[in-house]
């Protein structure tokens, strides 16, 4: 098969690595790609917004099965282009991906449906929002409706802070036209888990569970990231909670989408929060997690091409998934001044230390070649990944991992996976 993956971060890198392991692939190829992917796909200088573009591509190099790996291409719609082309495509359409797209609509939708999440109102007005945070009590959570690139949430502690978070959203546009909408939302207090999953419009399958740790800084302080380091397995997500959530959340999901005439395929990843009242969405993405993607699916062994098949063909019900019995840590090496301001074109040294390594990874997040030579070219450059026998080894290996790799400005975390020795 001829397999095009759309994206260029580290977890498209952990998607076209996968692939690459499938006898299915005979020839990837990612959009746009960066300097890690290249070593398994060829990389097509096509943004991924650019569906039209894209489904040209895919058209002329009869390419068989396309994955969206980014989360603003599927709210834009490019599985419907593609779809319209009669293109196959693994990922949900613009009507389902709207699970992640707009956070008012997936509240609504577990009110509705009786899943189990944090109470909220929603507003369009301003002034609304401001009269209700009146009567509200603090912490509370205010949250832009739209794609905001994991910032658009501000946790507000006092009545001044949220109304100063209300303006910012609403009526200073901070994240544009994301702040069209806001959900206002019960402050929640427990572990925090991701857990990914496949889903083919009626039937899922959920992946191993991960944490992330989503503050820039160590000790969970500074700025909200993309992700700054995860691993797999969650210690705290037991064999009952995740019963539970099969039950109370994750079917329910996959159940309300198709009820509402927008079935869902591709991966949900459910963000939830155990509290002590019992798991809680805390939101949906519409796409493999980043940098969850990179200690799951090294963990998988099942051939992630059959399973994308299964789920456009509908047939997942016949797929059950398999994962090794590790653990693995992910330390991203992002440039210093992340998620604010960084330098780019810094040259990385260290990169073939992870050559004939098994069990060790570098997937690479914001890297470009530059005059033959690898250089930095993002806020996160590189994902290091190690797996071990436990959580524990796992971390070792992979703060190991970390000091092969050097580059001016290498910013990383020091405690990712702290929380593994609470467990
Ligand atoms: P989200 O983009 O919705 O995942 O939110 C980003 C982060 O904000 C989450 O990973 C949580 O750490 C935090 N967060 C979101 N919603 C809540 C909530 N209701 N209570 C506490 N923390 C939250
Ligand atoms: N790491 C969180 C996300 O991908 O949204």
């Amino acid at each position: 098969m001829k397999i095009l993956i759309v994206g260029s971060g580290g977890r498209e890198h952990a998607i076209a690595w996968k692939v690459a392991q499938s006898p299915k692939a005979e020839k990837i190829y990612c959009a746009p790609g960066n300097a890690g992917i290249e070593e398994y796909a060829e990389c097509v200088p096509i943004k991924a917004m650019e569906f039209e573009r894209l489904a040209a591509f895919a058209k002329e190099h009869q390419v068989d099965l396309t994955v969206v790996g980014m989360d603003d291409p599927l709210v834009g719609g490019i599985v419907d282009v593609f779809e319209a082309e009669g293109l196959r495509v693994f990922g949900p359409r613009k009507n389902a991906a709207i699970l992640e797209g707009s956070k008012a609509f997936s509240k609504d939708l577990m009110k509705k449906y009786g899943i189990p999440t944090a109470a909220y109102e929603s507003f369009t007005d301003a002034d609304e929002a401001l009269r209700y945070l009146e009567t509200a009590k603090f912490p509370i959570v205010l949250k832009a409706d739209g794609l905001a690139l994991g910032k658009g949430v501000l946790i507000c502690n006092t009545l001044e802070e949220a109304k100063d978070g209300v303006r910012e959203i609403m009526l200073d546009k901070k994240f544009g036209i994301a702040g069209n909408c806001m959900v206002v939302e019960e402050f929640l207090t427990g572990r925090e888990v991701s857990v990914l999953s496949f889903v083919d419009g009626k039937a899922i399958r959920t992946m191993t569970s991960a944490q992330d740790h989503k503050r820039a800084g160590d000790g969970d302080t500074g700025l909200n990231t993309g992700g700054m380091g995860t691993f797999s397995p969650s210690p705290f997500y037991t064999k009952e909670i995740d019963d539970f959530c099969q039950k109370a959340i994750y079917q329910p999901t996959v159940d309300a989408m198709a009820a509402e005439g927008r079935p869902f395929q591709g991966v949900i990843f459910f963000g939830l929060m155990l509290t002590a009242d019992g798991p809680k969405v805390l939101e949906y993405n519409a796409r493999f997690g980043d940098p969850e993607a990179q200690v799951v699916l090294p963990r998988m062994r099942t051939d992630i091409v059959e399973v994308f098949e299964a789920c456009v063909d509908g047939t997942l019900d016949q797929i059950s998934l398999e994962f090794e019995d590790n653990a693995a840590v992910c330390v991203v090496l992002a440039s210093d001044g992340y998620p604010v301001q960084y330098e780019k074109g810094k040259a990385i040294d260290g990169l073939d230390a992870f050559k004939g390594r098994d069990g060790y990874y570098v997937f690479h997040a914001g890297t470009a070649k530059k005059d033959g030579r690898i250089v930095t070219n993002g806020g996160r450059v590189l994902g290091v990944t190690a797996k071990g026998e436990d959580l524990k080894s796992a971390r070792t290996n992979a703060y190991q991992a970390v000091e092969w790799v050097s580059f001016e400005n290498k910013y990383f975390r020091h405690d990712i996976g702290k929380a593994i020795d609470e467990a």
